[in-house]
């Protein structure tokens, strides 16, 4: 007999004030583990995501030959085996349900002498890949996908040489594989985007001492280059955040702060976004050791108003998409979202799993090709199912707050590979939320 995927209960009746913080920035925890395996010395990683997807990266960089030490929670430590120093992995590397951790390490692996198989869970072995392994094919990489999908399979022993890119989407996870892989070419590696995706990977490079040069759109680094050990403070997820933002606003009795969350401008369009509907948001910037800005974020309940968003804002808050389609569903009046096809290709098919969600809960949401139109208001409740995905589960969970009645959402257990504890920081937020199996 199999076990009984756990649930939420979300209930009606909250009372959202005071002060949280959310685990660590998954995007950066991912890059630091990475850089970190092939840097020379020993990387110190402080606040570190102990989600799955990372938790993930951490254990296929152990099983690339790399000693890794956690001596207490959150604090990691990379004992660098150098740009030549990984060795083969002995079994396929799992990603498990991170597109992130997979995408990148196939650009780091594409320069290895050895070869590499990269697997994932059944969300993961669904997601497109040629987008990454196309662009790695041009600096000579041997890579190849199942129909587009994973596995990965990579042989080593390839000489690289760089290459100028120019993505169709912009995508952080395409641009920084490249990044990555350019480590290990000869010459130039330049990725050209037709729009903003977030900049850890150029920041985190720099970080370790390499060298990147921005001219307009294009971003260049020079290879070979072997990353220099460092320290990475990791700041709270801003993704995770959002889901604090929105209840804060729309469920708060005071003021809500949300300690010490990265705000690098590449990820905080949710905001302008928010504001845009009518949001009273603040930051307060905190001294941070590390290059990326740090902030708390200061929620005061309000209104909010639906609005047509501006296409610009668009890409750059595509995680936070489901907990905005929420913070839409209790808005006054209509808001139309276009130019988000993407979400169709995430850990689900985001804008299939919201429309089904919502309309599941009693509110009217019509989904467009790339793009979804809901109509704010009453939130009966019901049962939904999350399809899996971390940031559905956790959307649905934030909405119940304004329902007339419970929402119970089925098969939340990949809310830990984003942000383990939800249930418990939701809980000192001032949510009702139980978990059930
Ligand atoms: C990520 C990039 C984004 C985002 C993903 C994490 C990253 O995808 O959706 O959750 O860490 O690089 P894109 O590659 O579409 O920008």
């Amino acid at each position: 007999m199999s076990a009984t995927p756990p649930s939420y209960v979300a209930r009606p009746g909250a009372r959202v004030a005071g002060e949280i913080s959310v685990p660590g920035d998954k995007s950066i925890s991912h890059r630091a583990a990475m850089l970190g395996a092939i840097a020379n010395g020993i990387t110190e990683i402080q606040g570190f995501l102990e989600g799955a997807d990372c938790l993930a990266t951490l254990a296929a960089v152990a099983a690339l030959g790399v000693r890794i030490e956690r001596p207490s929670a959150r604090h990691v430590l990379i004992h660098g085996a150098g740009m030549r120093g990984l060795r083969a992995a002995t079994t396929p590397l799992d990603f498990g349900n991170s597109g992130t951790g997979m995408r990148l390490l196939a650009g780091l692996l594409c320069g290895q002498p050895f070869d590499s198989i990269l697997i994932g869970d059944a969300s993961l072995m669904r997601r497109p890949m040629e987008r990454v392994a196309a662009p790695l094919r041009r600096m000579g990489a041997d890579i190849r996908t199942h129909d587009g999908q994973p596995p990965l399979a990579i042989a080593g022993g390839r000489a690289l040489h760089g290459c100028d890119h120019r993505l169709e989407l912009p995508s952080a996870q395409v641009k920084s594989a490249i990044l990555l892989a350019g480590l290990y070419a000869n010459g130039r590696t330049t990725v050209r985007e037709p729009g903003l995706s977030r900049d850890h990977t150029e920041q985190m490079l720099e970080d370790f001492g390499v060298a990147v040069a921005r001219q307009g759109e294009a971003l260049s680094i020079t290879g070979p280059a072997t990353p220099a050990a460092t320290r990475i403070d990791v700041p709270g997820d801003f993704s995770s955040a959002a889901f604090f933002i929105v209840a804060g606003l729309i469920a708060g009795q005071a003021p809500l702060v949300i300690r010490g969350v990265g705000v690098n401008p590449t990820r905080t369009a949710a905001l302008d976004i928010l504001r845009l509907m009518g949001a009273d948001i603040r930051l307060h910037p905190v001294d941070s050791r590390g290059s990326e800005p740090v902030a708390d974020i200061e929620v005061r309940p309000g209104a909010l108003r639906g609005i047509t968003v501006p296409p610009e804002l668009v890409p750059i808050a595509m995680d936070e998409w489901p907990v905005l389609f929420a913070a839409a569903a209790v808005a006054a009046g209509e808001t139309v979202v276009s130019g988000a096809g993407e979400l169709r290709v995430k850990e689900s098919d985001r804008l299939a799993a919201m429309a089904e969600g919502l309309a599941a809960v009693g509110v009217a949401a019509d989904p467009l090709p790339d793009g979804l139109r809901v109509r704010g208001g009453r939130v009966a409740g019901g049962e939904v199912d999350c399809r899996g995905d971390h940031r559905i589960a956790m959307a649905f969970a934030v909405l119940a707050a304004r329902a007339q009645s419970p929402i119970v959402v089925r098969g939340v257990q990949n809310v830990a590979t984003s942000f383990p504890g939800f249930a418990a920081t939701a809980r000192a937020a001032g949510l009702q939320l139980e978990e059930g199996g």
